[in-house]
């Protein structure tokens, strides 16, 4: 439509809120559909945060706008936060909150990019990474990860693909959408590039911080490398470890200058993220963190049993990753088979709507991340529904021919 801005040209609309919607309309339709596209905990918010968002509103503290860029009483949970579990320093001056992580990356690549600027994306990526890239312009520049090096960026790889025009890498462990997490030294590898390039900022996304399993220990960039810090910005939220996506609650710590920034435009846009929701974060962020560690059980188990069943379907392979609540297995060897419908799989796409049709499981395809032929499971979702999605997904592809 001539009316609609030409940046829109430019985008897409999210495939995870694709699948999702797909499935809930056949759902909808009467059909038994299991539903393992959405990114986010099955789990409901403690009890003590929304109590402290109930007390917000009852004492009216909840009820007037606050600080465009967050409450003081947040600001000093996040700083505390940041020193108590990355060994961070951050003022509240670098601290900003917005409405959810999603706004707080928007407005740091808003406040950073120039038309023709470069922002280094490995893939499998989350899919708004490149899509708000180029709405405001900029080059995404996807680096293919491989599943041999456990869908992690080398060295190498970073080093390659920077050029005089880069402006950020946009760095996310645990990773959405293959869970992958890099370990100290990992992180160092690329840090250590870094350090090599001094126009190139850091943009690390540690949203599944706290969704690690097996012992493994999260490090953030600017820990690893405190000679990163002054151009490197700390994305976090409560959304995942929290059960609070419906909250819209996320922040980052970095540089003052780009914070300012940030926070003018969220100034001109939407103001300060719900009062109720920060109530409620400050209450997240200090009170009891036992419950990750009953949450991060349970999706362990979940992990092991997803992976199994998937490594026992026909023409699957499925890494174990370290964190998050997705796997991401290759279904190479099932392109070119053809479905019960009639159709012959010619790449991911189809293999994951032959999948929906035939045996009612939602899952999101690999190349909407940019990498395939892959699919996504979200395993944020109840056990047995988990299970039975397993058995599903292994008849479907036993009856491939
Ligand atoms: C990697 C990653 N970063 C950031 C976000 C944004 O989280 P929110 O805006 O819900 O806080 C998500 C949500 O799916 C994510 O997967």
């Amino acid at each position: 439509m001539a009316f609609l801005a030409d940046a829109l040209q430019r985008i897409k609309p999210s495939a995870t809120i694709a699948v999702t919607d797909k499935a809930r309309a056949l759902k909808a339709a009467g059909r038994n559909v299991i539903g393992l596209g959405a990114g986010e905990p099955d789990f409901d918010t403690p009890e003590n945060i929304k109590q402290a968002a109930i007390k917000a509103i009852e004492s009216g503290k909840a009820a007037k706008y606050t600080a465009v860029d967050g409450i003081p009483e947040l600001k000093a949970a996040i700083a505390a936060k940041f020193k108590r579990e990355n060994g961070l320093d951050y003022k509240p001056s670098q601290i900003i909150v917005g409405t959810g992580g999603k706004q707080v990356l928007f407005n740091a690549l808003m406040a950073s990019l120039n038309p023709g600027d470069e922002v280094i994306i490995p893939a499998p990526y989350w899919v708004s990474y490149p899509e708000i890239v180029a709405l405001l312009g900029a080059t995404p520049v996807s680096i293919v990860t491989t599943m041999e090096n456990g869908f992690k960026l080398t060295a190498e790889q970073l080093e390659k693909a920077i050029t005089p025009k880069t402006k950020w890498l946009i760095f996310n462990s645990p990773s959405n959408p293959t869970g992958a997490a890099y370990t100290r030294e990992e992180v160092k590898a690329l840090t250590d590039v870094l350090m090599k390039h001094p126009h190139v900022w850091m943009l690390t996304d540690d949203m599944y911080e706290h969704l690690v399993y097996d012992n493994f220990t999260f490090t953030t960039p600017a820990q690893v490398e405190p000679k990163l810090y002054e151009r490197t910005l700390t994305l976090n939220g409560v959304s995942k470890a929290y059960c609070m996506t419906g909250w819209r609650i996320g922040y980052a710590g970095g540089p003052e200058p780009l914070i300012k920034a940030m926070a003018m435009l969220q100034s001109q846009s939407t103001s300060n993220p719900s009062a109720v929701a920060q109530w409620a974060s400050v209450e997240a962020l200090n009170g009891p963190q036992d419950f990750i560690e009953k949450h991060n059980k349970i999706f362990k188990e979940r992990r092991d049993l997803i992976v199994s069943m998937l490594n026992q379907a026909n023409g699957i392979q499925c890494p174990k990753p370290e964190g998050a609540f997705y796997v991401y297995p290759s279904c190479a060897g099932t392109i070119g088979k053809t479905a019960p419908s009639g159709k012959k799989l010619a790449n991911d796409e189809d293999f994951v709507s032959e999948l929906l049709e035939a045996e009612g499981v939602a899952v999101v395809h690999g190349s909407a991340f940019g990498a395939g032929p892959a699919f996504r499971i979200s395993y944020a979702t109840k056990t047995e529904d988990l299970e039975e999605a397993g058995r599903r997904i292994q008849r479907f592809c036993g009856n491939l021919k």
